[in-house]
């Protein structure tokens, strides 16, 4: 498989709208949000996740295989939230997430941001291993989640 990534843009909210109502039917443990909220995102909001947010759509020949979206935050500016993180089954374990972290650490350092963090359920092993060999650490900082109660731990790295 040939992996690419590229910043979305407006003419691929269909996509990126697909691409999260795929994660979250498949893996609605992982995220914060609900399917039903993903479902019903209007054009308008789904148009934010691409500017002024930013959002990183994976392509494996050529295929949306996996997206990752980058915030900045409105009261540190130093800090952008990496969020939505998802790959496709197809495509895990080829180092094509590592692709997707670079990007919005990137991003984070174009727009003049110090910091990337993010927050990963405990339970959540996979992606916290992934997290922590793309150089993400744990701040030991820890929230429960509102939907469903599960302990989400806060991990960044510096840009
Ligand atoms: C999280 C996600 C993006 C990571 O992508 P991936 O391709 O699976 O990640 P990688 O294979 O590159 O890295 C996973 C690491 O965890 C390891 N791993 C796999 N299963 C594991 C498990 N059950 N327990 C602990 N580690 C595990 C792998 O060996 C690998 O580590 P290594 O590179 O040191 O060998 C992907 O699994 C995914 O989309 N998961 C569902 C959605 C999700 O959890 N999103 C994150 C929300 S915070």
């Amino acid at each position: 498989m040939h992996f690419t990534v590229r910043r979305a843009e407006i003419a691929d909210v269909p996509v990126l709208r697909a691409l999260r109502i795929e994660a979250l039917s498949n893996e609605p443990e992982a995220f914060g949000s609900t399917l039903e909220r993903e479902v019903n995102r209007t054009e308008e909001n789904w148009r934010r996740w691409i500017a002024p947010n930013v959002t990183f759509l994976l392509e494996a020949d050529g295929k949306p295989r996996g997206m990752v979206a980058g915030v900045q935050e409105n009261e540190d500016a130093s800090t952008v939230d990496l969020i939505a993180m998802w790959v496709h089954p197809e495509a895990r374990g080829t180092g094509a997430a590592a692709l997707l972290v670079a990007a919005v650490r990137k991003w984070a350092g174009t727009i003049g941001a110090s910091q990337v963090r993010l927050k990963v359920t405990e339970k959540n092993l996979r992606a916290r291993r992934c997290y922590e060999r793309c150089g993400l650490r744990l701040t030991g900082r820890q929230f429960v989640r509102e939907k469903d109660g599960a302990i989400e731990l806060e991990m960044a790295c510096n840009v």
